[in-house]
């Protein structure tokens, strides 16, 4: 994994990360009690950034954790910390925790204790051209996680745990299910296409509701049919293609599960066609005026 770029933010000020200090009782670090976002930059701009800021306010609401930053002052970090690191290709991570207090409390802590902001900048992993060329390899797992999936919490410990346990059976992403119906992958959503139609399971408690996701619909409009139901684990093990997505992957094709292949074994047609018209999209936001498609 490529090393983050040396200018972070934390609680109002730009500072060196190496220099970047928060308290040992944080409830970030004691109760993982805090929620994040990672924002995509594509060719230089942050790609779908009010989503992610509006995402990030609802999930900081759920917590009952004060937003410390409008939508304008968090895209303004954003930005600012994408122009430090001057380079096309970003992942802008913003976490905002419950605070630290004198001491170590299962309620929440007064009012005046104000919450830790933290945002730092990562160069975009790009998935290698083999990746492209044969796809990754899936894994099922049961999803352990708690029953609000829907808040992107840091409280990632079931997470870590299935993604490390997918990687130790040869896989490059869990893909989770919950009484036999696929939920989505340890950190994307997860589209199959069956008969020439994309399914992609309903936004509801038990999957986050993706940025990707919603980008890769509204590409789908008017060219793939669409259904938004759940799907069985058979059911996706039958499917023609099988994709995940996310901020970090972008949309990327799962050509075998559990050591069996998808369809034909290789990235299939509804994939390559998805993969180049995010591309074209990309292309297109970058040769427009900033402020249209920023927040
Ligand atoms: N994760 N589901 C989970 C559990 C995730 O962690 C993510 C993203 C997604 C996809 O959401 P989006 O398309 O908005 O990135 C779905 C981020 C990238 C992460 O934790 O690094």
């Amino acid at each position: 994994m490529a090393d983050p770029y040396p200018t972070c933010w934390l609680n109002g000020s730009f500072l060196p990360l190496s220099e970047a200090r928060v308290s040992p009782l944080d409830r970030g670090f004691l109760f993982a009690d805090g929620a994040y976002e990672v924002v995509p930059v594509h060719r230089g701009r942050p790609f779908r950034l009010r989503e992610h800021l509006e995402r990030f306010d609802r999930s900081l609401r759920e917590l009952r954790i004060r937003n410390p930053l409008s939508t304008a002052g968090w895209a303004e970090v954003t930005e600012l910390l994408a122009k430090a690191a001057r380079a096309p290709e970003l992942l802008v991570y913003l976490q905002v925790t419950r605070g630290a207090e004198h001491g170590r409390n299962h309620l929440f802590p007064p009012a005046s204790v104000q919450p830790t902001a933290f945002a730092f900048v990562s160069p975009y992993p790009q998935p290698a051209p083999a990746v492209l060329q044969a796809g990754l390899a899936g894994v099922t797992l049961e999803d352990t996680r708690w029953a609000r999936c829907d808040i992107k919490s840091v409280a990632l410990l079931a997470n870590v745990l299935l993604r490390q346990e997918a990687q130790d059976r040869g896989g490059a992403e869990a893909l989770l299910t919950r009484d036999c119906q696929v939920t989505e992958g340890s950190s994307s959503t997860i589209f199959i296409v069956r008969a020439g139609t994309l399914l992609t399971p309903p936004n509801d408690h038990s999957i986050l509701p993706g940025t990707t996701r919603d980008a890769v619909l509204e590409l789908a409009a008017g060219w793939l049919p669409v259904e938004i139901r759940s799907f069985s684990v058979e059911e996706m093990r039958a499917a023609d293609e099988v994709w995940i997505a996310s901020a970090g992957r972008s949309v990327l094709p799962i050509t075998s599960i559990d050591g069996q292949r998808v369809g034909s074994g290789v990235p299939g047609p509804r994939w390559q066609a998805m993969h180049s018209r995010l591309q074209q999209h990309l292309d297109a936001i970058a040769s427009q005026p900033a402020l249209e498609h920023d927040a």
